[in-house]
C-alpha cells in the first residue's frame, strides 16, 4: 500500500460507528495503512504495531524524530498480555480504575513489539481508549495499533477531523472524522516500571486521581517547567505543540494579568504585530475595549478546567487561521486537568513566562 497521494475521508457516527465504514478503515490497517481516528483526548494516527513497515509509515507522514516511542492502543484487557514482559502488581489495578480512558501505562515489553514501536527501550507504553469508533476499529481489525497524536510533529495536537486534514492530507491512507475529541488534551503517561509510580506526561486522568488509586504517585521533575532535567519520555523533550504565533504565558494575580495584557496588546500592536489573547470566560469582557486585540479566544470556564482542556488546542490552531503573531494566554492553576493544560501551554511558549 503506497502512502498515497489520495486520502480516504470517512466520516463516522461516534456514538453508533457504522459498521461497513469500521470495516474498511481497519481492512487499511491489516494491509499495512495508516489512518487516522479519534480517540476521546486527541486524534490519533494508527498502524498496526506488529507491522515495522507500516508503524515506519507513522513516523514518515508527521516527520516524527526516531527516538520518540509510540503508545500502543488495545480494545481488552487480554490484548496487553502478548506485549508486555511480565505485569506489575499495580497494573492490573490502574486498569480497572481507568480503562478504557486517558491513561497510558509504560511496563516492560516483551519481545513482539518492534523496536521502532519502542525506539528500542525496553518498555512499551500501553493504553485502551474509551472512544467508540477507536475501540470499534481496534477490535474489528484484531490488532494492537501504534498510534502517536495525529499532527505534523511540533504541531498542535488534533482535536477534530478538519485538524488532522490539515496536517496531513494527502500523506496518510484514510482520516476518519468523529467530530471533536472530547478531553482534548492527551493521554496521562505513567510510568510503572520505577520503584514509584511517576507521571511522565500530565494528562486526562489527574495525578489527584491516580495518588487516590495508589497513595503514593510521583510526578517527573522534568516536565514542570525545570528546563535543564532530561524528561524520561523522550517525546517530552521536544518543541511541542506550537503555532505559528509565539505564545505569551502571563502569570500572577489574576487582575493584573488582565491590566499586563490589556499593556502588551497595545505594546505590540504598536509594532505592527497582530495580537491574540486566550481568555477565560470569566476574563473576556476585559478584553472587549479598547486596546482591542485581533483576536479574542474565550477558551472555557475557571470554574471548569475540563472545558479549558477541550478548546485548547483548537484555540492555538485558530490563532494561525486568523494570521496572528503574538498570543497572549492567561495562566490557571495546576491543580486537576489544569496541570496537563498549564504542561501544554508551557511547552507551546517554549517557557516564555511573563509575570504580571
Ligand atoms: O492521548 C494520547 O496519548 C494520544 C492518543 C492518540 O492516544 N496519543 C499520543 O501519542 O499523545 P504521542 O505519540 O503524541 O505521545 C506519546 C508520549 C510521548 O511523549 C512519548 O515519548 C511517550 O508518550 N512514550 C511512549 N512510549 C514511551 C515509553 N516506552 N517510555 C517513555 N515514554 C513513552
Ligand atoms: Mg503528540
Amino acid at each position: 500500500m503506497s502512502l498515497g497521494k489520495r486520502t480516504k475521508y470517512l466520516k463516522i457516527n461516534p456514538r453508533v460507528p457504522e459498521i461497513n465504514k469500521i470495516r474498511m478503515a481497519a481492512k487499511i490497517l491489516t494491509r499495512g495503512g495508516v489512518v487516522a481516528f479519534p480517540t476521546e483526548t486527541v486524534y490519533g494516527l494508527g498502524a498496526n504495531a506488529l507491522d515495522r513497515r507500516a508503524v515506519s509509515r507513522i513516523f514518515r507522514a508527521k516527520g516524527r524524530p526516531a527516538d520518540n516511542p509510540l503508545i500502543v492502543h488495545v480494545a481488552s484487557f487480554r490484548d496487553v498480555k502478548e506485549l508486555v514482559a511480565y505485569l506489575p502488581p499495580k497494573a492490573n489495578l490502574l486498569m480497572r480504575y481507568f480503562w478504557p480512558g486517558p491513561l497510558t501505562l509504560i511496563l516492560p515489553r516483551s519481545d513482539i513489539v518492534p523496536d521502532i514501536v519502542t525506539a528500542g527501550l525496553d518498555t512499551v507504553g500501553i493504553r485502551m481508549p474509551s472512544h467508540p469508533i477507536a475501540r470499534a476499529l481496534i477490535r474489528v481489525s484484531h490488532l494492537p495499533i501504534a498510534a502517536p497524536s495525529a499532527n505534523i510533529s511540533g504541531r498542535p495536537s488534533p482535536t477534530t477531523g478538519h485538524h488532522v486534514l490539515k496536517d496531513l492530507r494527502g500523506k496518510v491512507d484514510a482520516v476518519v472524522d468523529g467530530g471533536p475529541s472530547v478531553v482534548g488534551v492527551e493521554s496521562t503517561v505513567l510510568d510503572l516500571t520505577s520503584p514509584v509510580p511517576t507521571i511522565l506526561r500530565p494528562g486526562g486522568i489527574t495525578y489527584e486521581e491516580l495518588k487516590k488509586i495508589l497513595g503514593d504517585v510521583a510526578i517527573d521533575p522534568a516536565i514542570l517547567g525545570q528546563e535543564n532535567l532530561r524528561p524520561k519520555a523522550p517525546g517530552m523533550k521536544y518543541k511541542h505543540y506550537a503555532p505559528k504565533g509565539e505564545v505569551f504565558l502571563i502569570a500572577g494575580e489574576l487582575s493584573k494579568v488582565v491590566v499586563k495584557i490589556r499593556s502588551l496588546v497595545k505594546n505590540l500592536q504598536e509594532k505592527g504585530l497582530r495580537v491574540a489573547v486566550l481568555a477565560t470566560e470569566e476574563t473576556a469582557n476585559f478584553y472587549n475595549s479598547e486596546p482591542r486585540p485581533d483576536y479574542l479566544e474565550v477558551i472555557g470556564s475557571r470554574r471548569s478546567p475540563a472545558t479549558i482542556a477541550s478548546n485548547l488546542f483548537a484555540a492555538l490552531r485558530n490563532c494561525d487561521r486568523k494570521h496572528i503573531d503574538a498570543i497572549l494566554a492567561e495562566t490557571i492553576p495546576e491543580e486537576g486537568i489544569g496541570l496537563a493544560v498549564m504542561n501544554r501551554l508551557r511547552k507551546s511558549a517554549a517557557n516564555r513566562i511573563i509575570k504580571a
